[in-house]
């Protein structure tokens, strides 16, 4: 089967600094591929390359097959591609439903065309965008905290916010970066449910460093240390490499 997202040989550089080198991964429709290393690994860097943000030196990026050349964040997001970014990366200024507004934008249709359709069109868009940002956060259980500044509420109602603004755009591949940190055991656990319900729809790439839920939800891990892959696998066979257990698991007590 095609990967939905394909890298080869992708290397990024930050003037001296090499974050990436060589790297390859893929991930399926249908699956959850999980990233793990050490902290400066380059995992954050990999989703920025995967999504736009940053263009790597050297290596490929293809998309259902198609080399994706040159595309920016915003066209990236066109076809279906949408992450949280580590930490929240909330607007503290808007409310919950309009954050999640924001990553529903992406799909919204705008440009000369719906200029000449006029306003009726517009408000029309706006409501079907409403009720579908109402819908994801009714998925995620926090619809009553719509009209709430993110800075009123605790910490993993706030990471549901992030997530909802991800999945409000329908995408086909969601990235999530640390999705589970600050979050309690119960949390984690809903999390992991959400991740594997998603799963069914699109596929996955999640940064994380909680190894139980990494190797709980993700069908395949790739493990990165100082940019380069040192080991891809099934959480059972990362769980048992001895280069794994060395750079980043550490020795069992
Ligand atoms: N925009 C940037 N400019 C310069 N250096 C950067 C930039 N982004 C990341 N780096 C560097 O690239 C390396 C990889 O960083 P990255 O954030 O991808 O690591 P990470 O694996 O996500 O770490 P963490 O687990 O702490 O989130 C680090 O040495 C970091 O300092
Ligand atoms: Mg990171």
């Amino acid at each position: 089967m095609t990967p939905l997202l394909h890298l080869e040989n992708v290397t990024v550089r930050f003037d001296g600094l090499v974050a990436l080198r060589d790297v390859g991964l893929a991930v399926e429709a249908g699956t959850v591929l999980g990233v793990i290393g050490p902290n400066g690994a380059g995992k954050t860097t990999l989703f920025n390359v995967a999504c736009g943000f940053v263009r790597p030196a050297q290596g490929t990026i293809r998309w259902c097959g198609e080399e994706l050349r040159g595309h920016a964040a915003h066209s990236l997001a066109g076809l279906g591609i949408a992450r949280t970014l580590q930490g929240l990366g909330l607007f503290a200024g808007l409310t919950v439903l309009e954050n999640v507004l924001v990553g529903a934008g992406v799909r919204a249709r705008s440009g000369p065309l719906s200029t000449l359709l006029g306003l009726r069109r517009a408000a029309r868009d706006e409501a079907e965008l409403r009720m579908r940002a109402m819908a994801t956060l009714t998925e995620l259980g926090i619809a009553d905290a719509h009209a709430a500044l993110p800075g009123s509420l605790p910490y993993g109602t706030r990471k549901r916010v992030a997530l909802a603004r991800a999945l409000v755009s329908e995408p086909r591949l969601l990235l999530l970066d640390e999705p589970a940190s600050g979050l309690a055991a119960d949390e984690i656990e809903e999390l992991g449910e959400e991740i594997a319900r998603f799963a069914t729809r699109g596929a996955v790439i999640v940064v994380e460093h909680n190894m139980d839920l990494v190797m709980r939800i993700c069908d395949r891990l790739v493990v990165l240390d100082f940019g380069e892959v040192i080991a891809t696998g099934t959480p059972a066979e990362i769980r048992s490499d001895p280069r794994v257990v060395e750079a980043y698991l550490g020795v069992p007590a």
